[in-house]
């Protein structure tokens, strides 16, 4: 996406083409910073420091401090040792893990001289799949839209949409999951607006989403984290629409700390949720989102300190919790399944189930899921699982 007219993207392979380029997302939306990486050790300190965030970012950018590893040490235990440092480095995006095991894949039977070569072209790789992926999610969501926007009376003014953290380009290799669709719809002329929730403690949504929109030139409005609720009572959101960072094979989504919140407003007032996601995101793994999903855990300095500018210009931190009191700082929860409309995938559209999600990604099926394959065949419309009576005990018998 353009910043000031000039394509950008928050990831990219520097001129020297030995090292890597990041936006430093911690400065924004104040300074515009580009901080090259040089060694695994600074890759991995940008993904755990939250200089780059988001999930499909964070597997990315795993995937290139991989490339930086095997220039300094090929060997095997250079390999093994730079996987674990990078594993480590945050817990919730299983894109960090998946990107780790398709560069370890892809380089444990080689030899130690021919690594490097390998690790940077799989690392390119893995940075223009998401980019395609990303772009295809924006199309499927498009189409999404285009319904929405059909289904109301003429004259209705922007369709609004409210998102929750930062799920656009910056989260990504480009374009974005939750924000791709968007951007595709105003690109083709379709009246949006955004209600971007603020999202403390970080404000992702203040800081990165409200920014990038307001760059692309897509309405947008910031609000407080606890306004979705009232704004969806009154009649002011068509649709909901989130990333995630871990997503199960049935189809619980794990996203920042307030999805869960907003998809529960949603369901009150009878609003679409839907998540968009990379297939690279869901962990198939893993059935029960809320028992299974490691969320991490932050420093309360998050909730206690808040970064901005001042009057004067200066950037500032300034503390809001009285001296001593303690703070709490988990970054995800877990949206149950049943609470989800629908998910947005490359792949398309579907339900968010198991039967759903295999439907798209038939390599994942186990045995004796194609009588559930089946079963959403023979109905229609868009997410026909959740259409009609019954639909509970249909996700019910596919988990
Ligand atoms: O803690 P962050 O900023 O890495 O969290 C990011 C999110 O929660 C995003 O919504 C998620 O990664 C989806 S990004 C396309």
């Amino acid at each position: 996406m353009k910043v000031d007219g000039i394509s950008r993207r928050p990831i990219e392979v520097a001129s020297d083409g030995a090292t890597v380029v990041i936006i430093d997302q911690t400065r924004l939306p104040h300074e515009f910073v580009t901080v090259n990486l040089t060694t695994m050790a600074e890759a991995a300190h940008a993904i755990r420091a939250m200089l780059v965030r988001g999930a499909p970012l964070i597997g990315a950018t795993a995937a290139y401090g991989m490339a930086l590893a095997m220039r300094e040490d090929a060997s095997d235990s250079g390999l093994a040792s730079a996987i674990d440092t990078l594993r480590q480095t945050r817990p919730t995006a299983v894109n960090l893990f998946w990107a780790l095991e398709r560069m370890r894949a892809a380089l444990h039977n080689h030899a130690p001289a021919a690594r490097a070569a390998i690790a940077w072209a799989k690392a390119a790789e893995i940075a223009e799949e998401d980019v395609a992926i990303n772009s295809a999610i924006g199309d499927h969501g498009l189409a999404l839209i285009e319904a929405a926007v059909a289904a109301r009376p003429a004259g209705s003014g922007p369709l609004n949409i409210l998102t929750h953290c930062n799920a656009g380009w910056l989260a990504t290799v480009d374009w974005g999951t939750a924000l791709s669709p968007i951007y595709k719809a105003h690109d083709a002329g379709i009246d949006v607006h955004v209600w971007v929730d603020e999202t403390r403690p970080r404000n992702q949504g203040a800081s990165l989403t409200a920014w990038e929109l307001g760059a692309h030139g897509v309405p947008a409005t910031v609000v407080v984290d606890n306004a979705g609720g009232h704004l969806m009572q009154h009649g002011m959101v068509d649709l909901c629409i989130t990333g995630t960072d871990r997503t199960t094979r049935t189809g619980d989504v794990c996203n920042k700390i307030g999805t869960y919140l907003k998809a529960l407003a949603a369901h009150d007032n009878g609003i679409p949720f839907h998540v968009a996601l990379p297939g690279p995101t869901i962990d198939w793994t893993v059935r029960d989102g809320v028992r299974e999903i490691p969320i991490e855990e932050r420093g309360g300095d998050e909730v206690g300190r808040i970064t901005g500018r001042l009057d004067d210009g200066r950037i500032a931190a300034i503390d809001v919790l009285s001296p001593g009191a303690r703070a709490a700082n988990p970054a995800f929860d877990v949206t149950p399944a049943r609470l989800v409309t629908g998910l947005i995938t490359e792949r398309g559209l579907c339900p968010a189930t198991e039967a759903g999600l295999t439907s798209l990604y038939p390599e994942k099926d186990g045995p004796g899921s194609g009588e559930r394959r089946a079963c959403i065949r023979r109905k229609t419309g868009l997410y026909p699982e959740k259409d009609g009576p019954g639909s509970g005990e249909s996700r019910g018998s596919n988990t």
